[in-house]
């Protein structure tokens, strides 16, 4: 062999390795007991094991990803797809054939449909629902009894989505049914889902009555507006009539089925995500009144005497940042999974193909790795100047990728008006009975919010 026929070899890439095992697993039970346990502190924890983590739960592994970079490399990677345990159990009670469940050709024609309902330049069309709805929602706070936090927040986001992207007369008298049904559905579908005691769920005990109750009038409410737009013959530019006129891959008109699906797809997830983070806001300015008066004193140099409108919003930047910090201290969306396509890598680690993953938001916006005194409540992060030195990944409340939350502008622009119209007129104090700890659901939120306004 001469020396000139001798290749040099290239560099191998490490092979990817197996991410290390979580401590503290039970035999039997793995980690399971810990993860219902204690969700929100076990997943936290998890980040001083590594950047990804197996946990054994029952017979399966799952993978924990911890590191903002890479939650960000998942979330953006096409290697994973929407589905595991916490997607089939929505899927059974929601419809299979939504957007937030579909994967590959189905879900792209189906955002391709919703979204232009949610751009940006779509938004101020909606300033004026968004306006009324954060003033009556002060207002209501006037009578000087406590204000239920919890179904107030969920009256204002649920009426603003059905307002917004459903429209109609009829709103609201049906956002008030909606209203009772979603809280109701929302709340059993999380215990089916941590206790998945399948054939004890079909007793007919109270709860699991009053559960079938609200779901079926939750399908039935979808059905009736559907029904009621098509006998109207109305076609406004809303994202009602783009379902409604929605055409599959060949061009012919998407089934009844996927319609009623994807209204459900649409209500669902954009009324308790909102309502959870209202409920956080008031919280927020009831623990940090100082902020509480920043906010109003911005709120009156930018609109004075009126009232506040949608298009004060982006000059309400203290406002916003308040809305941030509570989204990062407490989003609403604390978990997600995702299951890979195939064999792939993740940071030097090997994910099997098949394999379920799960991380948190809640964990990746508290580490500490990533912010300054990351338990303290500071909006000021959020200024220009500070913003700078968080890093990719470590605040993506709505998500990244292509199942990014569509409503994010339209979420924070009502975030803000509603922030901004409370701050504005009230300051707010918790009254006895009121209990602001965190209550895990599909959502987080306080466990019963109860707060006096008193007039500014
Ligand atoms: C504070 C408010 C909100 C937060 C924090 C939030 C958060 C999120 C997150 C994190 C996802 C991604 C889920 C994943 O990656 O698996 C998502 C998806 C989604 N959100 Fe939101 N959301 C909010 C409000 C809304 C509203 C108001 C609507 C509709 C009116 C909405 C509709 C949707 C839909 C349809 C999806 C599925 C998108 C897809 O899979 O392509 N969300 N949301």
């Amino acid at each position: 062999m001469t020396v000139e026929s001798v290749q040099p070899v290239p560099p191998r890439a490490a092979e990817p390795i197996e991410p290390p095992l979580a401590r503290g697993g039970v035999p039997g039970l793995g980690h399971g007991w810990k993860l219902v346990r204690d969700p929100l502190g076990f997943l936290a924890r998890l980040r001083d094991e590594g950047d990804v983590v197996r946990l054994a739960l029952g017979p399966k592994t799952v993978y924990a990803v911890t590191s903002p970079a890479l939650t960000g490399a998942l979330a953006l990677s096409p290697d994973y797809k929407i589905d595991g345990p916490l997607w089939e159990s929505l899927e059974s009670l929601l419809g299979k054939e939504g957007v937030a469940t579909a994967n590959g050709p189905r879900h792209r024609r189906q955002r391709r449909i919703i979204q232009p309902a949610f751009r940006l330049d779509a938004i101020p069309a909606y300033g004026p629902v968004m306006e009324e709805e954060a003033a009556d929602f002060a207002a209501r706070m006037a009578s000087g009894e406590p204000f239920d936090c919890t179904s107030e927040s969920f009256r204002v986001a649920v009426r603003i989505a059905a307002r917004c992207l459903l429209r109609g007369e009829y709103m609201d008298e049906r956002a008030e049914r909606l209203c009772v049904a979603l809280a109701t559905v929302f709340r059993g579908m999380y215990r089916r889902m941590v206790i998945p005691a399948g054939p004890l769920y079909r007793l007919p005990l109270p709860a699991n009555r009053r559960f079938d109750r609200a779901l079926a009038d939750l399908h039935a409410l979808v059905d009736e507006i559907i029904a009621e737009r098509r006998a109207s013959g109305r076609k406004p530019d809303d994202l009602l009539t783009a379902l409604l006129e929605a055409e599959d891959d060949k061009g012919d008109p998407i089934g009844e089925q996927e319609i009623h699906d994807q209204v459900v797809a649409i209500l669902t997830p954009g009324s308790e995500t909102v309502a959870s983070t209202v409920m956080w806001l008031l919280q927020v300015l009831t623990a940090h009144p100082e902020h509480a008066d920043r906010v109003c004193a911005e709120v009156g140099s930018v609109v004075g005497d009126r009232p506040v409108a949608f298009a004060d919003v982006r000059k309400l930047s203290h406002t916003n940042n308040v809305v941030v910090e509570a989204m990062r201290l407490r989003p609403a969306v604390w978990i997600l999974t995702r299951r890979a396509v195939t064999e792939t890598e993740l940071g030097g680690y090997r994910i099997p193909a098949g394999a379920d993953i799960v991380y948190s938001p809640y964990a990746v916006q508290r580490d500490p790795r990533s912010y300054e005194r990351n338990l303290e409540f500071d909006p000021d992060r959020w200024l220009p100047e500070r913003v700078k030195d968080v890093p990719k990944y470590a605040m993506s409340p709505f998500s990244v990728g292509n199942r990014k939350c569509p409503s994010d502008h339209f979420s924070m622009a009502q975030l803000t008006l509603v922030t901004a119209a409370v701050a504005r007129r009230w300051r707010l104090e918790q009254v006895s009975g009121s209990n602001d700890t965190t209550r895990v659901g599909i959502t987080l939120r306080p466990h019963r919010l109860l707060v006096r306004a008193t007039p500014r």
